[in-house]
């Protein structure tokens, strides 16, 4: 793995902004894996304000999405991926790919979800988060590394991280579709952001822990071209 040190969360989100545009442009139909959370908000209004990038050839798919919230819900991953990045850039609806937690059938979206990234040839560069508990996408300690798009039950830990963008910790919804561990790992090229002190522990564990299915992120260790950056308070004393 590779490591790129910024000097803070604002210097993070410019390098990783710079680095998507770089492979927009020499790529212009890439296939961009995307995360949401609050670290990848400032490197998504980094694009946003970028008027060189053109989107008009990307195709993005979506990490994850919480189940029972529909994509008007300004909670729902579908409304802070319009908020912060789609209804800026010229990127065509259609090319817009993520998981719907309001579905019917969540069992066949989880099933088609997957066809559909394997129908646009996988995804070429996928921009990852780090959770407290090494969780990516939605993925929580114990799940299987082996797994495709599926149904979680998310930790109370991961609740409670995610409840600061909830009225209440209450509204916070229980389950979540996730990309799975698999799914992640067949991307060609994995960005991982990581910020603040809060995730020093993690980072920690995911540069010099072991690979164990209980800290999900570890399993990045086995891919041959994963970049992290990260800035000065989530590196510590690493
Ligand atoms: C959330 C999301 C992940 C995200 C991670 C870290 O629960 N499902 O995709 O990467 O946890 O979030 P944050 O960036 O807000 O710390």
């Amino acid at each position: 793995m590779k490591i790129i040190r910024a000097k803070d969360y604002q210097e993070m989100s410019k390098i990783a902004a710079n680095i998507l545009q770089d492979k927009i442009n020499e790529h212009p139909a890439i296939t961009l894996g995307l995360a949401t959370g609050g670290t990848p908000e400032q490197t998504y209004a980094y694009l946003s304000e970028d008027t060189q990038t053109s989107f008009e050839h990307v195709t993005t798919f979506n990490l994850d999405e919480y189940i029972g919230l529909s994509p008007t819900n300004p909670n729902s991953y579908h409304y802070y991926m319009n908020k912060h990045l789609f209804s800026k850039v010229n990127i065509p609806t259609e090319q817009i790919f993520l998981p719907n937690g309001f579905a019917e059938d969540l069992l066949e979206e989880c099933r088609s979800y997957e066809q559909k990234i394997k129908q646009h040839n996988g995804i070429d560069l996928q921009l990852l988060g780090l959770g407290q508990n090494g969780h990516i996408g939605f993925n929580e300690p114990g799940t299987s590394f082996e797994r495709h798009t599926h149904i979680v039950s998310l930790e109370p830990s991961t609740i409670e991280a995610n409840a600061r963008f909830f009225d209440s910790i209450e509204e916070v919804p229980k389950q979540a579709i996730t990309m799975g561990i698999a799914s992640i790992m067949k991307s060609k090229e994995i960005l991982v952001l990581v910020s603040g002190k809060a995730k020093n522990a993690a980072l920690e564990q995911l540069m010099h822990g072991k690979i164990d299915e209980q800290f999900p992120a570890s399993i990045l260790n086995t891919h041959e071209n994963v970049t992290i950056i990260a800035d000065e308070e989530a590196l510590g004393n690493i």
